[in-house]
């Protein structure tokens, strides 16, 4: 039984790799609320956890980059299909320091270096062959180049103030682990909750 609420994800996040092995596995929803209030949610890649939080990385001018830039409340939600669970995460985000989106934007393949490049993320779009041009000038305008971090793109850290692990069980009496801080440095308080 866990106490730590990140060693339990960390637990869980770890057997999936080992066990299930699936394509996205650090796949997340990200939910956001604009300033008027309206909820938005879409999937990034989870970069890492650890007890400072859990970090992705997108673009700061996005849909959801400005609307937590207005708002910072955030909520991350998992789903492991394979072995029934379920993770959500409430918090705050922050940037990550200039030095970690480099290092995130130094581990990415140089594909996804380029074609990170060739978008104005959440912006509309002409047209795929538009995209697909800009993809290869790109390339050209690259080749045997180093690609640099644009400085709009980088890392986004969740603070987290609760964690819930739900456990899928058939007969609908999931197993609802809540654990809860007051403050980032407290320690952190679990209780069961009713499914
Ligand atoms: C499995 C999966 C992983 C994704 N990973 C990322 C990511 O790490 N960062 C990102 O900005 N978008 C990622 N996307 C695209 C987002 O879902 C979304 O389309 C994009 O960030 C624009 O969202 P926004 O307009 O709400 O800002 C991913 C999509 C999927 C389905």
């Amino acid at each position: 039984m866990f106490e730590d609420p990140i060693a339990q994800f960390h637990g869980w996040w770890d057997e999936v790799k080992r066990d299930v092995q699936p394509e996205h596995p650090g796949a997340m929803c990200v939910s956001t609320v604009s300033a008027s209030g309206m909820p938005s949610a879409r999937f990034v890649a989870l970069k890492s956890a650890d007890a400072e939080g859990f970090v992705f990385c997108t673009w700061f001018d996005s849909r959801k980059g400005k609307e937590l830039a207005s708002n910072p409340n955030v909520a991350l939600t998992f789903w492991w299909e394979e072995k029934g669970w379920q993770v959500r995460v409430e918090g705050v985000v922050e940037s990550v320091s200039e030095q970690e989106s480099e290092e995130a934007w130094a581990s990415r393949s140089r594909d996804a270096q380029l074609a990170t490049l060739c978008f104005q993320q959440s912006q509309p779009l002409a047209s795929e062959a538009a995209l697909e041009e800009k993809l290869h000038q790109a390339q050209r305008d690259n080749a045997g180049k180093p690609i640099e971090k644009p400085p709009r793109w980088g890392g986004l850290r969740v603070i987290p103030r609760s964690i819930e692990f739900l456990t899928f069980r058939e007969n609908r009496l999931h197993l609802r682990e809540y654990y809860t801080r007051s403050g980032q440095q407290s320690d952190w308080e679990k209780q069961l909750l009713q499914p």
